[in-house]
This record gives structure tokens, C-alpha cells and sequence, in this order.
């Protein structure tokens, strides 16, 4: 992002009308190369930080207020700490407040008031997890303030519970896990279950990720991602009155799915068998990746985008559209929808060298077949949540 943490201070100090220097926080958007949805049937996935990021401003009040300004929207916030709750259709708030909720429950701890400046390059409701980035820096902000010394790991579950409980979505860890955690040229193997990690190297020679944005919002998400959850949760739930100790769709297997959910259940079964795949795919792409099989790789992310579409049915026909455009061009190694669904971008692994023309012929395509705009992002792969400016 062009700016600077000098021009970020005057930013905050014009804004809140003070001298202090604020604490600076950046904490990034995510991709995902392979193993979606999978995060909240602990599974696997395969995430990376990337160049785009949220910044805060923070310094802590004397008072008991908190006093937040959106500087790329120009609004401005302000509630005080006894009555923080989620507040209702005005949504980055709600982000910021809810990271710092989870402060309330960090024992021998006060949460204080504060002034907050956020700033942001990560592009909304494209599926680059804009507010994961928000509420990583708010809480890692906040942890360094308050001097809490609150481990990566507990921070990434505060801020997952951020979006639980102020932005009404269950997100599984992913986007928190890969904006706190993550590290350059590297994607994160995350066990979902544990939490065991490893960095897998991802630089791959002459190959660039290319993120495609449909610019249809995924207003659907939230609702049809809570049914998602509990359409798997369902098919848990049955085959559990069968094998007791099944605890999520990751102990479970596509012989068991065609054993107790098939008949009875058409379209939970649909649903957790593409994310019975899904788990394994990921682990053998994992494979592909460290023996430097990239077109295998590729194919697995081309079969991933054909099961979240037709099977879990989180597609819509302008990512579909993308998908097709790109499928069978040999400059294209990989491509598929990624995130949450309904809309937002394409991931798409691409030959460095012919980039210039896949887009030169997608861009104006796309627009004549959906009277959208084509936004693009070449993503570089960067470390996780830090501090810019303390
Ligand atoms: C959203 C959620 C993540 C994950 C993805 C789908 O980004 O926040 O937790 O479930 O969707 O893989």
C-alpha cells in the first residue's frame, strides 16, 4: 500500500485532533490456493498473507470512550466502552468493536478507551478477507497497548470470535489464522483440527498468483454460509447416531456418507461429500506442491472449483464464467472461486510472461458477458500481522 506510517500519523493526529504517535498495526488480506470450507469441518487449508492490508492507528484514551475514524470512507464512530455491542447495518465498526470485546474477557485485564484510525487497500467483498485483516490488527493493536502479551494463536481465536459475534458470521479460523500468521513466499499448511502448522515454500519460478474480481458482493454469504455449517454439521450429527466417535466431517469417509446419508439425505450428503473431498484433495495437493507438481496442483484446483459449484453450490455464474474462460488455456496452471462464495475473485496460478495477454483478452470479455467491471490484483505472498510504527 502507498502509505507511509508518517502520513498515517498526520492522518490520526488531524483526525482525533492530537500529538500523540499512534501505534501502527498491519495486518493483510489472505488467498487460498486449495481446501475450501474446509476450515470449519476441521480439515485442512492451504493459505497465504498477501500485499494487501489493513493499517490501524491506535492510542489508548483516558477516558472510557472509543473514538474510530474510517479514513477511506470518512466516517466516523464513537461508543463508549459499557455499552459496546454490535452495532447494526454500518459494518466496518463492528469489526473493530468486537476485537476489542474480546479484550473484556482477558482476565486481569481492563480493557481501556482508545482512538483508532483504519485505513485499508484489501479490496471489500472480494473474498480476500477484509475484515479478518481489520480485526487482526485491532486486536494485535490492542495487545501490544494494553500490554496483555496474548500468544499469535489466542489472538487469531480472538479475532475469529470478533466476526462470530459482531459481524453474525461463523467463519471457521482461515482468513484470521493466514492474516496473523502468515509469512513471506510461504502458504501455511493448517491442520483446522489442531492447529499444528508448517510454512511450505511457494515460489514458484516464472508463475504468478493472478486474482481475478468479479465485483458481484457476496451479499449472500453470511446466511448461506451459516446453512453450509449446518448442513454439515447435519450429516455429523447422522452419522454420529452410527459410529459415536465421528466429531466432524473430517473422520468421516465417503463410504460412510454412501452407507447413513446418501439415500435419506440427498442434499446433505451433496454437501459434506464434496467436503470429504475437499479435505483429501488438499492433502494430496500438498504433495504436489512440495515435489514442484504444478500442473497436478492446477488440476486439483480446477476439480475444487467444479465441486464448490456443483456441488456445494457457493458459486454464481460470473466466477463460473471466469472459470471457463481460463480452463484449457495452457498459460493458466490453476484456477478456481476462492473464499466464502458468491461472488468476489478467482485465484488463478498463471505464466508470469503471459499475463499481459490473458488479461487483455479477459478483462473486456468479461465485461461484455456481464456488464461488470474486471479488477485485477497480482498478489505477492508477505508476512502476517505487524507492527509498522510504535
Ligand atoms: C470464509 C470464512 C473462512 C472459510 C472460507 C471458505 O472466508 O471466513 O473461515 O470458511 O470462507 O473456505
Amino acid at each position: 500500500m502507498n502509505i507511509t506510517a508518517s502520513k498515517l500519523t498526520s492522518l490520526f493526529q488531524e483526525a482525533f485532533n492530537s500529538t500523540e504517535t499512534p501505534l501502527i498495526v498491519r495486518s493483510p488480506g489472505r488467498v487460498n490456493i486449495i481446501g475450501e470450507h474446509t476450515d470449519y469441518n476441521e480439515g485442512f487449508v492451504l493459505p497465504a498473507a498477501i500485499d494487501k492490508a489493513a493499517y490501524i492507528a491506535m492510542s489508548l484514551r483516558e477516558d472510557d470512550e472509543i473514538h474510530l475514524m474510517a479514513q477511506d470512507l470518512n466516517e466516523r464512530f464513537t461508543i463508549r466502552l459499557n455499552e459496546l455491542k454490535p452495532i447494526g447495518d454500518v459494518s466496518w465498526p463492528n469489526y473493530i468493536l468486537g476485537a476489542a470485546a474480546q479484550f473484556q474477557h482477558v482476565s486481569a485485564t481492563q480493557l481501556k478507551g482508545f482512538n483508532a484510525l483504519l485505513t485499508s487497500d484489501v479490496p471489500i467483498g472480494a473474498g480476500l478477507s477484509s475484515s479478518a485483516a481489520v480485526e487482526c490488527a485491532t486486536v494485535f493493536a490492542l495487545n501490544t497497548l494494553l500490554s496483555t502479551d496474548i500468544d499469535r494463536v489466542s489472538m487469531v481465536k480472538m479475532a475469529q470470535k470478533a466476526e462470530h459475534e459482531y459481524a453474525g458470521v461463523l467463519c471457521g479460523i482461515m482468513d484470521q489464522f493466514a492474516s496473523m500468521m502468515g509469512k513471506k513466499d510461504h502458504v501455511i499448511q493448517l491442520d483446522c483440527r489442531s492447529l499444528d502448522y508448517t510454512y511450505v515454500p511457494f515460489q514458484l519460478e516464472g508463475i504468478k498468483v493472478v486474482l481475478l474480481n468479479t465485483n458481484v458482493k457476496h451479499s449472500l454469504a453470511s446466511s448461506e454460509y451459516n446453512t453450509r455449517r449446518q448442513e454439515c454439521n447435519e450429516a455429523v450429527s447422522i452419522i454420529q447416531q452410527h459410529i459415536s466417535s465421528v466429531q466432524s466431517l473430517r473422520d468421516v469417509t465417503e463410504a460412510m456418507l454412501n452407507q447413513y446419508v446418501q439415500n435419506d439425505h440427498p442434499l446433505v450428503y451433496q454437501r459434506s461429500l464434496f467436503i470429504v473431498q475437499e479435505i483429501q484433495r488438499l492433502q494430496d495437493a500438498c504433495i504436489d506442491l512440495r515435489e514442484g507438481n504444478l500442473s497436478a496442483l492446477g488440476k486439483k484446483m480446477y476439480a475444487t472449483h467444479h465441486g464448490l459449484s456443483t456441488m456445494y453450490d457457493v458459486s454464481c455464474k460470473e466466477l463460473d464464467w471466469l472459470i471457463q474462460f481460463v480452463a484449457g488455456r495452457e498459460e493458466v496452471i490453476g484456477a478456481r472461486m476462492m473464499g466464502g462464495g458468491f461472488g468476489g475473485c478467482t485465484i488463478n496460478l498463471v505464466k508470469e510472461d503471459d499475463i499481459d495477454l490473458l488479461l487483455k483478452e479477459i478483462v473486456p470479455a468479461y465485461e461484455a458477458a456481464t456488464d461488470l467491471p474486471l479488477s485485477y490484483y497480482i498478489a505477492s505472498i508477505e508476512n502476517g500481522t505487524e507492527i509498522v510504527q510504535h
